[in-house]
């Protein structure tokens, strides 16, 4: 639709960043913290692992001043479980409390809103030891600590997302490590893995109106809308059953509690259907949220899966599609640019996801992440040139207006990244954010931040509530 009049961004809009704990804060087993998955994961020759990371944790002040001058009313962060319950459960690790008791009123004494994810691809490792989502003990241990989060921050923190991404951690399990890629039906494990973390997510839902009744608690997937190949009506099909495999199933699980019948028929035909026992049902539908998070970083297209191009989906980059047999096949699209890492860029996308999470579900709508990572370049006097990025964050932006002209209730954009952070898969030479940090994949140099360009094009626009995008 062309709208002769475009509306402006609501008033008390969320404009801020995202970041989470193991790929930001460093300090991975200082003050109490114990191992989780990510720190006890293996890592390309070529790239850091994640021990120091920003060591945010250290300078977790500077950065906050940093979004402070920025103009941040929001700032979406996770919190390690680790920190909290270094082996997943039993005692509370004090310094964990206090660590994020200081950072949430930095925040709040700046006057931005904290976001807090739950649970950012960072298991403990202890957990994971004792089979990690596989193992249906995992729930309590995730209901325990939601529990223990809502007491000790529930007073001030009143945006709560319970997992991050799970769709990626579910369907590129066998390349996170969420599974052992050996099983016989891997594929079987990981949507039983995705069964029980639907229960943990609806139980840490149910809790968190109980526990902190004008606190708002939503999912946060990876929604990025399926298009057909063509209008040819297989390729259509092919774009509703990934649409309904990777998107939908997230979504009507947390929202509704139930399993979409794409999905169902899905699990049967390949023999992944999960085991679901007497009262799950009840719980996942007594999960409701108040709000849908989502990421974005672009969209997908497939077509037909025929026996000539059926290949398997798991490169491990949740933004790269393959295709799985018998299902849909993933394609290039003519119409799009690609990124240096090879992701297509997408911003007529956004606002067509916008669109179809909002009247598919009827909630307002928080963007979690989406921004370009880049091979940034440190020039002499301290300058980054990311000119790149601010076009790719204002052509998603102009579309989010349009969403939003659209009808679609938008409350914030919290793009990924804050400030930089090492990337899940490819290092910190992959650059996110709006505030540089001064270090290399191996050369820690000294860590100092710099404002990049977009720092202060970002500004400006939080300054005049989104106008001077259209100036
Ligand atoms: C999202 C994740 O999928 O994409 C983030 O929630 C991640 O943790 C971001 O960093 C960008 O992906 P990558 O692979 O470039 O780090």
């Amino acid at each position: 639709m062309q709208h002769k009049k475009i509306k402006a961004f609501p008033e008390n809009f969320l404009w801020g960043g995202s970041t989470s704990a193991y790929q930001i804060e460093g300090a991975w087993d200082k003050d109490g913290k114990g191992p989780s998955v990510m720190d006890m994961g293996k890592h390309p020759d070529a790239v850091t692992d994640f021990k120091v990371a920003s060591n945010h944790y250290d300078l977790y002040k500077t950065d906050v001043a940093l979004m402070a001058e920025m103009g941040f009313k929001a700032y979406r962060f996770s919190i390690a479980w680790t920190r909290i319950y270094p082996t997943g459960t039993g005692e509370i690790n004090p310094k964990g409390i206090e660590f994020y008791n200081n950072l949430i009123n930095e925040l709040i004494e700046k006057g931005i809103e904290p976001v807090v994810t739950m649970y950012h691809f960072d298991l403990p490792y202890a957990l994971e030891e004792k089979g990690g989502w596989s193992n249906r003990e995992t729930i309590d241990a995730f209901e325990n600590y939601a529990k223990t989060l809502f007491t000790h921050f529930g007073d001030r923190v009143k945006y709560w997302l319970t997992i991050n991404e799970q769709n990626t951690l579910i369907l590129h399990g066998k390349a996170i490590g969420s599974v052992d890629p050996n099983l016989e039906n891997p594929e079987k494990e990981l949507y039983q893995q995705n069964h029980h973390m639907l229960l943990a997510q609806a139980k840490a839902m149910r809790l968190c109106h109980e526990m902190v009744s004008d606190a708002k608690v939503g999912p946060a997937p990876n929604i990025q809308l399926v298009y057909p190949a063509s209008s040819k009506p297989e390729d259509v099909i092919a774009a509703q059953n990934f649409n309904s495999i990777r998107n939908w199933l997230y979504l009507d699980m947390a929202c509704y509690g139930r399993y979409n019948s794409t999905v169902w028929s899905y699990f049967e035909e390949k023999g992944y259907t999960p085991t679901i026992e007497d009262g799950d049902m009840e719980i996942l539908a007594s999960g409701k949220p108040n709000f849908i998070a989502f990421n974005y970083y672009n969209t997908f297209t497939v077509e037909q899966s025929v026996p000539e191009n059926a290949e398997g989906n798991h490169t491990g980059d949740e933004h790269l599609t393959i295709g799985e047999a018998g299902v849909y096949n993933g394609h290039t699209n003519p119409h799009l640019q690609k990124t240096e890492f090879g992701w297509e860029v997408d911003p007529v996308g956004f606002r067509a996801t916008l669109r179809e999470i909002y009247e598919r579900y009827n909630l307002p709508l928080l963007v979690t992440e989406n921004g370009l990572g880049a091979y940034d370049k440190l020039e002499e006097g301290d300058i980054v040139n990311d000119d790149y990025r601010i076009d790719y964050l204002r052509k998603h932006l102009e579309q989010a207006q349009l969403a939003i002209t659209d009808g679609v209730e938008l409350i914030g954009y919290c793009p990924w990244s804050a400030i930089d952070l090492v990337s899940t898969h490819q290092g910190i030479s992959k650059r996110y954010g709006f505030i540089y940090v001064n270090r290399d994949e191996f050369d820690l140099k000294d860590l100092r931040r710099i404002r990049k360009q977009s720092f202060y094009w970002f500004q400006k626009l939080i300054e005049t509530n989104g106008k001077s995008l259209n100036s």
